[in-house]
């Protein structure tokens, strides 16, 4: 399928790292070389508490400022939330939602993933929405059947005009973190799947235009081979993302991929 009609995303997922102050020396030192990517979307989703230090700091619209969570509540008594306006305010454009571990250490189901990108998206903030599967799932043959019904369930909070804006992000959870990565042909396999899925329920406009992006241990050394997959639109990229040089080796994969000069 071709990639053009997509955006292709490098979004940075900085998890609860580095501190406000380092935000500045960091993202001096990425835009001193970052390469400009046209058809590349640089993101970095930071700590509720980074985010306008990030904002100050990028100046442009090079780099877009994105969010790790928002709460499924609009506004009121729910001590410790952030809703979905205050991230548009602060200019939030993108937000994780359903990581594995806010599933896993703060028990959202498939329900709560699906009403947090129906806030991200009320707000005009594009959700990008992770899905997984555990190395058991994989090992009892379940993968696919997971992911459809982590997707479906997450889809179903969402009106159909508004699915566009949505992000997909697949990241095997035995990947995260682990220095083990998906090979290129098993990170496909199940990017086709999901879009697949969206062909299914959307038809093949909005299948060809959605990002898929991949997650788990994405580095420079492997950045490359998976960008090239057919499917993989781009990567949700933790620990990598937490050192300015080897995120911007990940963007200039992308250049070398679509055959942009840097
Ligand atoms: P990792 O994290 O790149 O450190 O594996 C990816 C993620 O959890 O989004």
């Amino acid at each position: 399928m071709n990639k053009k009609y997509r955006k292709t995303i490098i979004a940075g997922n900085w998890k609860m790292n580095l501190l406000p102050s380092e935000v500045k020396p960091f993202t001096e030192e990425l835009r001193s070389s970052m390469p400009r990517v046209k058809t590349c979307e640089t993101v970095l989703c930071v700590p509720f508490t980074h985010i306008s230090a990030l904002r100050r700091a990028l100046k442009d619209n090079r780099i877009a400022v994105g969010a790790q969570d928002v709460s499924t509540y609009e506004k009121g008594a729910y001590t410790g939330e952030i809703a979905g306006d205050m991230l548009n305010d602060l200019g939030v454009r993108y937000c994780i939602v359903g990581h594995s571990e806010r599933r896993e250490y703060h028990g959202e189901d498939n329900f709560t993933v699906g009403r947090k990108a129906l806030a991200a998206l009320e707000n005009g903030i594009h959700p990008i929405i992770c899905v997984g599967e555990t190395l058991e799932q994989r090992e009892r043959g379940i993968t696919m059947e997971h992911i459809s019904c982590q997707l479906i369930s997450a889809l179903s909070f969402i009106p159909d005009d508004k699915v566009r804006q949505c992000v997909i992000a697949y990241e095997p959870i035995w990947a995260i973190g682990t220095g083990k990565t998906a090979t290129p042909e098993e990170a496909q396999e199940v990017c086709s799947f999901i879009r697949r899925i969206m062909r299914e329920r959307y038809g093949a406009r909005l299948a060809r235009s959605v990002s898929i992006l991949y997650g788990g241990s994405m580095k420079s050394s492997n950045a490359k081979e998976l960008l090239s997959m057919p499917d993989i639109d781009g990567g949700l990229i933790g620990g990598a993302s937490l050192k300015p040089n080897e995120f911007i080796q990940i963007i200039d994969a992308v250049a070398q991929v679509t055959g942009e000069e840097r």
